[in-house]
């Protein structure tokens, strides 16, 4: 891959994920320089300088979201790490929390310190297993070394963490979903104003960071803003964990420096569509995030301001490759399913725009489907947009409405024929299909 590496700076082994190995390659020794030389408000600064955009779908600057944060305000500030990760197709936190959990707890401990936090939180997917398993370790190793709790490090510096896992909801990754989970509520989001910066968790100041912006908290106090700005774009700074599955010869993790040709990541790096197969399109970074054509692949460099002129995003980082003879109508009825059942039923145009969406797809596949009820979903899709308490009623209609612009053509032909273009060609293995 092109470009510093700023997470994957270690080679993953059996022991990278401990304490002694971290220790061994300069762990902790950022957290040690920060606590002793640094005062909070300069480690925002730097944070801030970098102009590091969060890495879990909004792509807000993290140092101007820790910046309303009023130190010394005399009220507790709280800070949760959302490791939900529960957008279909993105599995890179996952990565960080297994391989790298010290990481992620070392720059919290310095984000805990910058905005004078002393109770901090991680909220994990209720699915993880190995994840979850390797972060309370490292907790667990952390609290016996002295890094969290009273004192730590020698310095007036104190801070716990709490590990809190989820039950299986989508929109709990939603920040302020999050935070009602947390308070042993039900995951509902809720309107804003007021931001959860200036109540949050339990009323309370809070900031809310993905895994992966924190983890780059870390390499940017270590090595300076400047440093970070060197890698990536002007306007998207640094780099972004890719996961990349589906239809792909060598699906993983990546590390991608934003700025790079999406062609050059999907075709060189990750070697293309499966055994050679033509690429169909891609879903650039979550379900949310609208289809890109294998043309548009061409035109196109990974990063924010690129992505966002073709009507897309990076979004969680979530890349899902579709192959050449994948039927979009089957998508868009998997998508749309899901969105369905996840809705939390709060707002009427999720509640009722996704059932109302899901039963015309489903009518449709069943072959009773009738030409005015494309229009219907993209007027669906429309009214939701904005209308909603958080972004799941938009992120539905994006990706009907992605899916249906490009490719409009299948789902007129299924209403006419009552089947799939693609019908009477055998799937085999990952997408790549052949005539009976
Ligand atoms: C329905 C829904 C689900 C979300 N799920 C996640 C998630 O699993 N992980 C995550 O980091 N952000 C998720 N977000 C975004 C969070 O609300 C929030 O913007 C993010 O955690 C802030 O961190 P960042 O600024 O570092 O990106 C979700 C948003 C919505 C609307
Ligand atoms: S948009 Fe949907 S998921 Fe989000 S709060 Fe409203 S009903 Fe719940």
């Amino acid at each position: 891959m092109t470009g510093t590496k700023l997470i994957m700076t270690f080679p993953v082994t059996a022991t990278s994920h401990l304490l002694a190995d971290v220790r061994a390659r300069g762990g902790y020794t950022t957290l040690d320089k920060v606590l002793r030389t640094m005062r909070p408000e300069e480690v925002t600064k730097e944070v801030a300088a970098s102009g590091i955009l969060g890495h879990g779908g909004a792509a807000f600057p993290a140092g101007r979201k820790w910046g309303v944060i009023k130190l010394n305000d005399e009220q507790p500030h709280y800070l949760c790490a959302n490791a939900d990760e529960g957008e279909p197709g993105t599995f890179k936190d996952r990565w960080i929390l297994e391989n790298a959990p010290h990481l992620l707890l070392e720059s919290m401990l310095i984000a805990a310190y910058a905005l004078q936090v002393r109770h901090a939180f991680v909220y994990i997917r209720g699915e993880f297993d190995l994840p979850y398993r390797r972060l309370a370790d490292a907790v667990e190793e952390a609290y016996a070394a002295g890094l969290f709790g009273e004192r730590i490090m020698g310095t007036d510096f104190c801070c716990d963490i709490v590990i809190y896992r989820g039950a299986g909801s989508y929109v709990c990754g939603e920040a302020s979903a999050l935070i009602t989970s947390i308070e042993g509520k039900k995951g509902y989001p809720r309107n804003r104003p007021p931001r959860l910066t200036v109540r949050g968790l339990y009323q309370k100041p809070t900031v809310i960071n993905n895994v992966e912006t924190l983890a780059n908290v870390t390499g940017i106090v270590a090595h300076g803003a400047e440093a970070f700005r060197k890698v990536g774009t002007a306007k998207s700074p640094g780099t972004q964990l890719v996961s990349i599955s589906g239809h792909v010869e060598r699906p993983g993790v990546y590390e991608v420096e934003y700025g790079t040709p999406l062609a050059k990541f999907i075709y060189g790096e990750c070697g293309g569509g499966l055994g050679g197969s033509k690429i169909k399109c891609i879903v650039p970074g979550g379900i949310s995030t609208k289809v890109l054509t294998a043309e548009e692949i061409e035109t196109v460099t990974y990063d924010h301001v690129s992505l966002s002129a073709a009507g897309s995003g990076v979004g969680s980082g979530g890349m899902v490759v579709i192959g050449e003879g994948s039927c979009m109508v089957r998508l868009l009825q998997i998508l749309l399913r899901f969105y369905h059942h996840e809705s939390c039923g709060q707002c009427t145009p999720c509640r009722e725009g996704m059932g109302w969406m899901h039963r015309i797809i489903d009518r449709i596949v069943a072959g009773e489907g009738r030409m005015d009820d494309i229009d219907q979903l993209i007027r669906i899709s429309k009214a939701n947009d904005g209308a909603t308490i958080c972004g799941m009623g938009d992120a539905a209609g994006y990706a009907t409405l992605g899916i249906l612009a490009k490719y409009r053509d299948e789902f007129e032909f299924w209403i006419t024929n009552k089947r799939s273009r693609f019908e009477g060609r055998i799937e085999v293995a990952g997408g790549v299909t052949e005539h009976a």
